[in-house]
């Protein structure tokens, strides 16, 4: 990773600090100890390797070397953040935009909530963490972009991709570092000063590769579902509206629930 050529992000005020590492245990534990010894403002933490890399639901992230982006942005400034699931929407919104001016094509979609797909498989996934200690709290958002593998695993094929493999080129990751991370501050500010995710609602649904279509509803605990569902869009606080079979609409929140389609991942 160039160090040189992420500087625009800090000379520009778009962070206050930029951290770039060799090997970390997991980008999002540095943003928490950062935090825990009481550092303020925003910064982002990219690491050329994560030796735990972790996802959501408990799962590991995997995080090799030089072929990936394992970042995390951290924001002290969290008194006007309402809804942390909110933020996360806005980070995969702002993964699927960076992705697509690269290409010049709206290819990367985003799978609700925040998994950011290339015909139909993963390309990058997100864990937004929340610390409180006494009356402050820090967010910290965890992104992970498949950048230029050229395979992957047996078990991991039919799901995963990279941005290589589906669009053609080695992306420089310093760029779409840069375009991400100056969106999602924007895409933040705007979302402190409205509390509400209408300004980015129109982009979110036309980027939303599961609107529209039938869903299957999971949770860890088992929970019983009428599924299959038709996933209709997200309201203002970003939960998943989704319509039963007979019409009603339910919303469904973010956090311990897993969609997917009726014929697999998407
Ligand atoms: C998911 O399960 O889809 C979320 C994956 C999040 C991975 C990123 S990589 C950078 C940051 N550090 C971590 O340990 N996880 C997140």
């Amino acid at each position: 990773m160039d160090r040189e050529k992420l500087k625009s992000l800090t000379e520009n005020s778009v962070i206050d600090k930029l951290y770039v590492e060799e090997e970390v245990t997991s980008t999002n534990d540095v943003a928490k100890s950062m935090s825990r010894e009481g550092f303020k403002g925003r910064a982002l933490i990219v690491s050329e390797l994560q030796t735990k890399g972790r996802g959501r639901l408990g799962r590991n992230w995997s995080s090799p070397a030089g072929t990936g982006i394992w970042m995390s942005l951290l924001d002290t400034d969290t008194e006007n953040l309402v809804n942390i699931p909110g933020i996360t929407l806005l980070a995969g919104l702002a993964v699927a935009e960076a992705l697509n001016s690269l290409s010049g094509e709206e290819c990367a979609r985003i799978k609700w909530p925040n998994d950011v797909v290339i015909n139909g498989k993963k390309v990058c996934g997100i864990l937004t963490e929340l610390i409180s200690s006494g009356t402050e709290s820090t967010v910290i958002i965890g992104i992970g972009i498949n950048a230029s593998m050229d395979e992957f695993p047996e078990e991991l094929k039919d799901k995963a991709t990279s941005v290589f493999l589906e669009i053609g080129q080695k992306p420089e990751r310093e760029k779409i570092i840069t375009g991400v991370v100056t969106k999602l501050t924007e895409y933040i500010s705007a979302y402190k000063i409205t509390g509400s995710l209408g300004f980015a609602m129109d982009r979110y649904h036309s980027l939303m590769v599961n609107k529209g279509k039938e869903v299957i509803l999971s949770s860890a605990n088992g929970d019983f579902y009428d599924n299959p569902y038709i996933a209709t869009g997200i309201d203002e606080e970003g939960n998943l509206l989704v319509e039963d079979k007979s019409g009603t609409v339910h919303t469904v929140q973010s956090g311990e629930i897993s969609v997917r389609g009726v014929l697999g991942y998407v």
